[in-house]
Order: C-alpha cells, then structure tokens, then sequence
C-alpha cells in the first residue's frame, strides 16, 4: 500500500489528464500503456528486488548486490544518485503541494464560484507570484511529510498510508459518480480512449515514457527502500501487478472526472499545466455543488502529494539514520530542512523550479532506470534475481528478463538521447 501511495500522485491526477490532453488523448494513452507495460514494469520489478535482496537504504542495498555478484562498487552510485534525486524532487514536488494546500482553502472559502477564465488566470498567477504565500504552504506540506517519515516505518508510513488510501479511493469515487452525474462523461469517454495517431509526435514518444517511469516512482531508489521492508514471503510480482493496476487505474479515472467537468463548461483539453489550477476549479465553480466537490477535489490530490512526497524522503532518510548517530528524527528533519530549502529556491529565484523538474524527472530518473534495468539483467547474479522471483514459472520469469535486458534499455536509451537533443538549445 505504501509503494502504491508513492505512485499515485501528482503525477496521476494532475500531469496525467493535462499530457493526454495536450497530446490529443487515445493515442497517448496507448502509447503510455505500452511505456508501462516495457519500461515500468520491468523496473518496477527489479527495484523492488534489489531493496528485498538489500534489506537496506539503497546505497547499501546496491553495495550488497555488487558484492554478491563481484562488480564493481561503483554500482552503488544508483543508490547515491537516487537518494540526491529524492531530495530534488521533493523541492519542487512540495511546492505544488503547496498550491494544492492553498487550492483546498481557496475552494472551501467558495473563490471559485461562478469566475470566468480570466480571473481563474489571474488567481493561480497571483499565487505563483505571492511569495510568502506559497512560503507558507511549502512549509506546512513538507512539515506534514517529515512528521509521517520521522514517525517511522510501521507507526509513520505505514499508518499515513493505510488511512491515506482508502480515503483517496473513496474520494475518487464519489467524484467519478458526480462527473458522471454532472459531466460530459461520454465526450470525456471518447477522448481518452479514442486513438487519433496523427497527434502523436516525437516529443510525445518522450513524454510518455519519462511518465511511465515518474508516476511509477521508479528510477531513484524510493522503490528500493520501500522494498527493504517488504515481508519475506510477499510476492514481488504481484504487488509490482497491483501496484501498476491502481496507477493506471487511478490515472484514467482522474482524466474522465477532470475531462468530464472541463468539456462540460466548454473549456479546452489541452492547455498544459493549467489544466488542474485554472480550467478544473473554473468548471467546478459554475456546477451544482461546486464548491464542495472543488473542495474534496483538492483534498483528494493533498493526500495523493502527501504520500508520494513520504516516499521521496525515504532513501535518503534511511541511509542517513544508517550510518550517523543522528536517529531517524534528526535524518527526517536534515533531509526535510535540505528539501525544503529547495523548495525556497524554486519560489524564490526564476527557473529554479523548471531546471530542478527537467534534470531530475528527464535526466536523473531515466538515467537511474536505465543503470537499474542494465545492473539486474547484466550484472547481478541471475540467481539472486531467480530467487527473489521465485513464484515465476520459466517463461514468466525468461520473459521479464529478456524484456528487462534488451527492450528496457534500448527503449530508455533511444528517448533519453532524443530527449537531451531536442532539449538543447539548436
Ligand atoms: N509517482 C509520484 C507521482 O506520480 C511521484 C513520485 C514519488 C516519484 N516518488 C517518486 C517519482 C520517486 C519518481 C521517483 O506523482
């Protein structure tokens, strides 16, 4: 429960919806599942491994598995890169928590009733411009994050979560029965799951592909660490299953609702990251109920941020506790304090956010997903892997392998370097 409150989050609800849209719906989508089904599965599959193999932090779970396989030490660095990758992404991470902290306020005071367009822009860029405010809501976020973390494994995440999910299901699924209620439900049907091919491009094979692995949390060890904790006997498979099942799940049902409510005021699908903070509150402010359907809206994405963000703190916090006397307490409040001043930056100095975002999500996460892909299929012992997948039969497991060792690899590699230039400035 813990890895799929990782995976579910901003990343389902928010990105999501708003890269189908901008990428012209069923079509992305297919393309997205078949991300999933050659590059986050396969991962998914081999992070968990290595941090049940490790039982540890994953700088020292890389460290076990090179020593069990006679390589060089230099594969920890997966784990180093992860746990600096975390920290990076938590500092942006918590700052649209902090939007999303706001946004519950804004919608519970009924702000966004009955506002045109125009002045939905003009709320969200007064936020993004309001420094103090958004100061004072990264701090409450991340504050709620460390609290979780420092409380431990089974009394800090492992009870966030368990109250934390069914509440999201729960509220996921009120909101689907009022989208479906009050929406343009079937025009929301035929735009996610209808396929028009010709509005795919190069840069959306890209953004595919980086999202299969972020809304997976693969890539950076947090999958790792939460392995480490995994029980001896659970299968690895079937929960990395579940775990992709609810992902996915989660995200389509979050594009019908939003689809559904913005079609029905007659807004545009594609316009990017505004879809959630301008286009989704506006639509919600001019329908029945609004204002308390807006509100839970907010709260459903808050408990979405805040589970993911836990799992960003983890690898870092583990190691730390690991090897300085500082306790859990003090790992979670040093690594908080580090994300946190991140975070500050991001408000406060111009493109600190969008460079963070870029290098961690489009260079550190591939890059750690593809080291992780050629580690298991390469260079670990076959039998390790053999092993901790030991309810697989031969073709399941040959199956998983191969994909893992040539398809994995070659997929990432192809994006990643399409990836890098496209982005440079030619
Ligand atoms: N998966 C989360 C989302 O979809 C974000 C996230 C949490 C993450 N932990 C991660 C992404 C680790 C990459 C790596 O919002």
């Amino acid at each position: 429960m813990a890895a799929t409150g990782s995976a579910v989050g901003l990343g389902n609800i928010w990105k999501f919806p708003y890269i189908v849209g901008e990428n012209g719906g069923g079509a992305f989508v297919l393309l997205y599942l078949l991300c999933i089904a050659v590059v986050g599965l396969p991962v998914l599959m081999a992070e968990t491994l290595l941090g049940k193999n490790g039982r540890s932090n994953p700088v020292d779970a890389m460290l076990k598995a090179s020593r069990q396989s006679d390589v060089s030490r230099l594969w920890t660095g997966i784990g180093i890169m992860g746990a600096l990758a975390g920290v990076m992404i938590l500092s942006f991470y918590s700052v649209v928590g902090a939007w999303i902290l706001n946004y519950i306020m804004q919608a519970a005071e009924g702000h966004f009733t009955g506002k045109s367009s125009v002045e939905m822009v003009a709320i969200f860029s007064q936020l993004r411009g309001g420094q103090s405010q958004q100061l004072l809501w990264h701090s409450v976020f991340l504050l709620f994050a460390v609290a979780i973390v420092a409380a431990g494994i089974i009394r800090g995440v492992g009870r966030a979560v368990s109250t934390m999910m069914p509440m999201l299901a729960l509220l996921l699924l009120v909101l689907l029965g009022y989208s479906y209620i009050e929406g343009e439900f079937s025009q929301a049907l035929r735009f996610v799951f209808a396929a028009d091919f010709s509005k795919l491009s190069g840069t959306s094979v890209m953004m595919a592909l980086g999202h299969a692995m972020f809304t997976l949390s693969v890539g950076m060890g947090a999958i790792m660490a939460y392995g480490a904790y995994m029980p001896e006997k659970a299968s690895i498979t079937k929960t990395s299953l579940i775990i992709v099942l609810f992902d996915t799940l989660i995200s389509i049902v979050a594009a019908l609702v939003v689809f559904s409510l913005v079609f029905a005021n007659g807004l545009e699908p594609g316009q990017g990251p505004g879809l959630m903070f301008v286009s989704l509150p506006m639509a919600f402010g001019h329908m029945p109920g609004g204002v308390l359907f807006a509100t839970l809206f907010f709260v459903l994405v808050g408990i979405a941020a805040l589970s993911s963000a836990i799992s960003l703190l983890e690898p870092s916090v583990a190691w730390l506790d690991k090897h300085t006397p500082v306790g859990r307490v003090g790992a979670t409040c040093i690594i908080g304090l580090l994300a946190w001043l991140g975070g500050l930056a991001c408000i406060y100095i111009d493109n600190v956010f969008d460079y963070l975002d870029f290098i961690a999500s489009n260079i550190m996460l591939p890059l750690g997903a593809l080291l992780i892909a050629i580690f298991v299929g390469w260079k670990l012992k076959r039998k390790v892997a053999k092993t901790q997948l030991g309810d697989l039969n031969y073709y399941q497991f040959n199956l998983w392998y191969a994909v893992l060792r040539v398809f994995t690899p070659m997929g990432i590699l192809a994006i990643f370097i399409y990836g890098i230039w496209d982005a440079l400035p030619w």
